[in-house]
C-alpha cells in the first residue's frame, strides 16, 4: 500500500491549476481561473478554478473537487491510480508501507478477486485455443460467426468446459480459495462450475482489468438462458459498467460519438469492422450511472437497436434522462430481424456506416412519430402525447436547436408552432424561476456593507428572515462542520467545533429542510463516533453527493453577509480562520433560532388542537413558555429584535 504521509505530499503538491491545465484551457479572472467545463456542455465557462484554495467546482453542473479528484473524474482513474499519475507528473517517488490488519483483509480480499478473475479469464482463453473442445466448440463457433484471432484475444473471449467441475478442480489444484471464486460467480455453492459449456466473453473495468464474465450458450436451447452473467460483487456493479469501454474510450473522443448497441457480439463485429467507438449497455436498460460514463468522453450518443418492438421500446425507455444530462441523442432502427452484428455482415462496414448516416434520427422526431403512431385519431391521447412532447422539448437545452424540433414537431403532430412554444416557455420559465430562486438564496454578497438600522426595516427583514426556508442556516451550520470541525471550539475543555456541532444540532435533525445535510451530520458522526475527526480527506473520499457539496461550501462561503448586511451583523470581525468559535456559534444560534421559530409554531397549533384536554394543554403551555423563553436567549445572543 502506499504510505499516507507520500499521498499527502501528492496531494499538497499537486497544483490544481497546473493539473488542470493538461486538460482544459484556462483563463485568469480576478483570483481564480475560468474555463470550459470538461464535464458537461457549455459555451461560457463556468468551470471555476481557485489556485488559493487549490480546488475547482463549476458551476454549471455541480463537479467539483481538487486535482485527485479531477483526475480520477477526467481520466477514469482509482484513486490510487490518480495518485499515481500526479505523483508522476510531480515527480514524487511514492513510499510502500505495510497495512493494518483490517485494511489489508479488504485490500487483499479486492486484490484476490481480481487476481482469481484474471486467473479465469486465462483459463477460458488457454480452453478457448489449446483444448480439443474448447477449439472444437468454442473456437469453432466464433470463427464460424466471422469473428478473427485478433478481436477474440483483444477482448479476451474464451471458452469454459462441458466438465461441471473442471474450474473448480484447477482452482482448488492450483490453491485459490474456493469462497472467493463463489463471491465471484465462478462456481456453485455446491462446488459445481457456473459457466458450462459455454463461450466466454470478459467484462473489463475502465482499466481493463476482468472484473466479470458473460457465458453463451453453445447450440440453442430454448428453455435456458442465451448468456448467463457473473453476479455483482466487491469488484463487479452492473449499473456502473458499459461493454467495451475500456477499448472505446479514446475513440469516443476522437471520433466525438459513442455508439450504443445492446449485445456483446454487436460491439465485437463493430470493431472488427473498424468502428471502434462502441459499447454495450449488455441487455439491461441504460442506467444514469452509464450515461455519466460516457459523458466523460462525449455529449453524443447514437444508439443502435434491432428493428423490432423490443429494441424500440428499449431505445425509448430513459431517453428524457439522456436529454436531462445535455446530451444529443440519435437514433439509428436498424431493418428488421437485424441486429448490429448481423447487419454489418450481411452489407460490409462501408454500407453500414451509410445506412447509419442516411437512417439516424433525432430521438425527439423519432419519439414524436411512434407516439403518433400509436395514439393514431385518438384525441384523448394525442393531447397526452402533446403534453409529453412539450416535456421532452423543454429539456433541449439550445434554443436554436430546440426552434429546429419545433418546427418539426409541430408540422408532425399537427399543432401551431405558437401553441407549443408557449408550452415549452411556461415549463422553461418555471424552471428559470426556480433556478433564480436558488440563485438568489446562494448569491454572495459583496463586502460593501451598508449598515440599515431602522427598527421597523429590521422587523420587516426579521420576518421575511423568517418566511424563507431554513435552507441558509442549515447550510452555514454545515459549511462550518466541514470547513472548521477539526479545529477547537474550547480548548480548555478539549472540545472541538464538530463536537459542538454534533451535540447541538442532533436533536434538530428531524427539522432539518434539506435531507444532503441531514445526510453530511450523518457521516460526520459516524466518522465521529468511530473516535476520528473527519478532515478534507474524508469529504475527498466520500460519496459524490457529499463531496460536491464540501466543494460548493469551501468554494462560496460567507453567506451570512446578507444577513449582516440587513443589520444583524456578526458580533466579531476576526479574521475567518482565527474566528471559528464565534462563527460556530452562529451558525448554530441561527439555525436553533429558526427551528425555534417552527416548533414554537407547531405548538400552538397543538395548544389549540388540545383545549378540551386540561392536562395535556398545560404540558403544552409549559413548554410553549419555554420556547419562548429559549427563543428570548437566542435572540439576546444574536441581536435581533422580536416584537
Ligand atoms: P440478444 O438476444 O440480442 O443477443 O441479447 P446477441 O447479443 O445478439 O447475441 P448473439 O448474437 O445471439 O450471440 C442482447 C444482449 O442482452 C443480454 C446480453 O448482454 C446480450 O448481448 N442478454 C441477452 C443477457 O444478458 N441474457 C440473455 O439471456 C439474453
Ligand atoms: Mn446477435
Amino acid at each position: 500500500m502506499i504510505s499516507k504521509r507520500s499521498i499527502e505530499r501528492v496531494i499538497e503538491t499537486a497544483k490544481v491549476e497546473e493539473v488542470i491545465s493538461n486538460f482544459v484551457n484556462l483563463k485568469r479572472r480576478g483570483v481564480n481561473l475560468i474555463g470550459l467545463c470538461p464535464f458537461h456542455d457549455e459555451k461560457t465557462p463556468s468551470f471555476t478554478v481557485s489556485p488559493a484554495k487549490n480546488i475547482y467546482k463549476c458551476f454549471g453542473c455541480g463537479k467539483g473537487g481538487n486535482a485527485v479528484n479531477f483526475v480520477m473524474e477526467h481520466e477514469g482513474y482509482s484513486y490510487i491510480e490518480a495518485i499515481k499519475f500526479l505523483a508522476q507528473m510531480y515527480h514524487i517517488e511514492l513510499e510502500e508501507i505495510e497495512m493494518t490488519g483490517e485494511q489489508k483483509e479488504a485490500e487483499a480480499k479486492r486484490d484476490s478477486l481480481f487476481i482469481i478473475n484474471e486467473w479465469a479469464k486465462k483459463r477460458f482463453s488457454n480452453n478457448l485455443f489449446n483444448t480439443q473442445q474448447g477449439v472444437n466448440i468454442g473456437l469453432a463457433y466464433f470463427k464460424e460467426r466471422g469473428f478473427r484471432e485478433s478481436i477474440i484475444k483483444k477482448f479476451d473471449l474464451g471458452f469454459a468446459s462441458a466438465d461441471s467441475k473442471d474450474l473448480f478442480n484447477a482452482a482448488k489444484r492450483e490453491g485459490y480459495n474456493i469462497d472467493f471464486l463463489k463471491e465471484l460467480g465462478l462456481v456453485s455453492e455446491r462446488e459445481m462450475d457456473f459457466f458450462r459449456n459455454r463461450v466466454m466473453f470478459t467484462i473489463h473495468n475502465l482499466t481493463g482489468k476482468a472484473i466479470g464474465f458473460a457465458g453463451r450458450i453453445m447450440g440453442n436451447n430454448p428453455k435456458l438462458p442465451k448468456y448467463i452473467n457473473s453476479p455483482e460483487s466487491d469488484i463487479y456493479n452492473k449499473r456502473k459498467i458499459l461493454y467495451g469501454l475500456y477499448f472505446a474510450k479514446n475513440e469516443i473522443r476522437k471520433q466525438e460519438h459513442c455508439i450504443l448497441v445492446e449485445g456483446y457480439t454487436d460491439v465485437l463485429s463493430l470493431v472488427q469492422s473498424g468502428i471502434e467507438n462502441v459499447v454495450a449497455s449488455s441487455g439491461t436498460s441504460l442506467t444514469t450511472d452509464q450515461i455519466r460514463l460516457i459523458k466523460r468522453y462525449t455529449n453524443t450518443i447514437k444508439i443502435l437497436y434491432d428493428g423490432d418492438a423490443a429494441g424500440i421500446n428499449a431505445a425509448l425507455r430513459g431517453m428524457d434522462m439522456i436529454l436531462a444530462e445535455n446530451m444529443v441523442v440519435k437514433l439509428v432502427i436498424l431493418p428488421e430481424k437485424h441486429d448490429p452484428d448481423s447487419y454489418i455482415k450481411e452489407v460490409g462496414p462501408a454500407e453500414f456506416i451509410n445506412y447509419i448516416a442516411e437512417n439516424e434520427k433525432d430521438f425527439i422526431l423519432f419519439k414524436t412519430n411512434l407516439l403518433l403512431e400509436e395514439a393514431s385519431s385518438d384525441p384523448v391521447k394525442k393531447a397526452y402525447i402533446l403534453k409529453d412532447i412539450v416535456g421532452t422539448l423543454s429539456k433541449v437545452p439550445d434554443p436554436l436547436i430546440r426552434a429546429m424540433y419545433v418546427k418539426e414537431c409541430s408540422n408532425l403532430l399537427d399543432v401551431d408552432e405558437k401553441i407549443l412554444n408557449s408550452e415549452i416557455n411556461k415549463i422553461i420559465k418555471k424552471e428559470i424561476r426556480e433556478r433564480n430562486q436558488r440563485k438568489i438564496r446562494n448569491e454572495k454578497v459583496d463586502s460593501s456593507m451598508e449598515v440599515v438600522d431602522k427598527q421597523d426595516k429590521l422587523i420587516a427583514d426579521t420576518q421575511t428572515f423568517l418566511k424563507q426556508s431554513d435552507e441558509y442556516q442549515e447550510k452555514e451550520v454545515i459549511r462550518v462542520l466541514m470547513e472548521k470541525g477539526h479545529a477547537f471550539y474550547d480548548e480548555t475543555q478539549g472540545l472541538l467545533i464538530v463536537d459542538f456541532i454534533l451535540m447541538e444540532v442532533l436533536d434538530l435533525l428531524d427539522y432539518f429542510d434539506n435531507p444532503i445535510y441531514k445526510k453530511i451530520i450523518k457521516f460526520v458522526k459516524d466518522i465521529r463516533d468511530r473516535g476520528a475527526v473527519p478532515d478534507r480527506n474524508d469529504y475527498f473520499n466520500a460519496e459524490e453527493d457529499i463531496r460536491e457539496k464540501y466543494f460548493e461550501l469551501i468554494m462560496t462561503p460567507y453567506e451570512y453577509a446578507d444577513w449582516q448586511r440587513k443589520g444583524m451583523e456578526l458580533q466579531t470581525q476576526k479574521h475567518p480562520d482565527k474566528n471559528q468559535f464565534n462563527e460556530a456559534n452562529q451558525a448554530i444560534w441561527r439555525l436553533k433560532y429558526k427551528k425555534l421559530n417552527k416548533l414554537i409554531k407547531y405548538n400552538q397549533e397543538n395548544i389549540i388542537k388540545n383545549s378540551d384536554n386540561s392536562e395535556q394543554y398545560n404540558t403544552l403551555i409549559k413548554l410553549h413558555m419555554k420556547l419562548l423563553n429559549e427563543r428570548k436567549n437566542l435572540a439576546n445572543l444574536l441581536n435581533i429584535v422580536i416584537q
